[in-house]
């Protein structure tokens, strides 16, 4: 079969995944779950396998690349956990969805720069199977590592970066999303119907099935500890809201967002927001006592963010970059409406940044 692709494409998108994605459909169809999974992480041409995507140079920003501050933030959380659990002499932190470990870098500069035992107690491992960084405090593993007695699992914007199966309601019931490739363009077409309980009835919508998995693999890492998931999402509730026909699933190309997957592909980030009361009931059913979701903005302050603001006033520099880094980082309309939700196993006490939060 001849894979001669229109030039227009072709020049935004990566040429050689664009191809691959044209073979793999054979003429035929796959799944918008595949052909997210391919553009963002096909093993050589995936949009994750190159560095440089996250940050200021590239496509969009995360939380850990906006300043240190946010890392150094969690990192007093984590010290927090590690004080519940009697401070252990080893401590591991693994973060999945890593990238190439901003926020590990924060947290162990800021461990060290308090020089107590926390420090000395601190593993941390990067369980990121795309990217590799260079901190060699950080240890990179592929795979699943064995379970640890002490420890916490932080991601940051994991879940909404996962490929997703996508939906049209119809009268008939929910259709899957599927993707051809028309000669010139990736098209959609409506698969089969799908029997599935208590979705939108009107309108896309995305459902997350690898979510649980990860979040059941992520809960079995550790023995006691705690979890903390950060990531763009909404409750159940608001997520399928009536209104919401045109799905959450957006793309971020050199800081532009729109709606459209089909563009520079391989080039650009595609995403979803998460379910949170699926994770939520995971954490509880994995065996956690839970807490949140509380946005980004409200959890940073109540762990006194901003006083990392002020303990800079004199360095000019310093205080206004972190100033703007704190204006950032609590908008509510940008990064600061990011939900935080975690889990507990054998931890008592208020937990700083749910303050206001009972446990469920
Ligand atoms: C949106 S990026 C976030 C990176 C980083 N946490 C940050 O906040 O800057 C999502 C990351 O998740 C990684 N990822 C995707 N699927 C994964 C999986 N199944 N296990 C671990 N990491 C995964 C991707 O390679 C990518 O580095």
């Amino acid at each position: 079969m001849a894979l001669d692709i229109e030039p227009g494409i072709a020049a935004e998108g990566n040429p050689a995944l664009i191809k691959i994605i044209i073979k793999e459909m054979d003429g035929g169809t796959i799944p918008f779950e595949r052909f997210m999974e391919l553009a963002l992480y096909h093993p050589e041409h995936g949009y994750y396998r190159k560095s440089g995507r996250i940050g200021r140079q590239g496509d969009f920003l995360t939380s850990p690349t906006i300043h240190p501050m946010f890392g150094w933030a969690i990192a007093s959380w984590c010290e927090w956990v590690w004080q519940q659990l009697d401070e252990p002499d080893t401590f591991t932190i693994f973060e999945p969805g890593a990238g190439e470990g901003t926020l590990g870098t924060a947290i162990l500069d800021w461990a060290e720069a308090r020089k107590s035992n926390f420090s000395q107690s601190l593993r941390y491992i990067a369980l990121e199977p795309n990217t590799e960084g260079t901190d060699s405090r950080i240890q990179w593993l592929q795979g699943n590592p064995s379970p640890v007695q002490n420890g916490i699992v932080l991601a940051n914007e994991l879940f909404d970066a996962l490929p997703t199966r996508l939906f049209e309601a119809t009268e008939r019931g929910p259709a899957e999303i599927h993707v051809r490739w028309d000669g010139n363009n990736f098209v959609e077409v409506r698969g089969n119907i799908t029997v599935l309980q208590n979705v939108p009835t009107k309108g896309r919508f995305e459902i997350n099935g690898k979510a649980w998995p990860i979040l059941e693999t992520m809960c079995g890492l550790i023995k006691q500890g705690a979890i903390l998931l950060a990531d763009y999402g909404y409750e159940e509730e608001k997520l399928w809201a009536p209104w919401r026909l045109q799905g959450t699933l957006s793309c971020f190309y050199h800081h532009t967002a729109h709606e459209n997957p089909y563009r520079h592909v391989g080039e650009q980030d595609i995403t979803a927001h998460v379910n949170l009361s699926e994770l939520a009931t995971g954490l509880q059913n994995f065996g956690y006592e839970q807490l949140g979701p509380t946005p980004q903005h409200e959890f940073l302050t109540k762990l006194g963010i901003g006083d990392l603001v002020e303990s800079a006033r004199s360095d000019l520099g310093s205080y206004f970059e972190r100033r703007q880094a704190f204006q950032t980082l609590t908008d509510a309309g940008g990064l600061g409406k990011i939900q935080i939700l975690a889990g507990l196993r054998g931890i008592k006490g208020t937990v700083p940044g749910f303050e206001s939060n009972e446990p469920t």
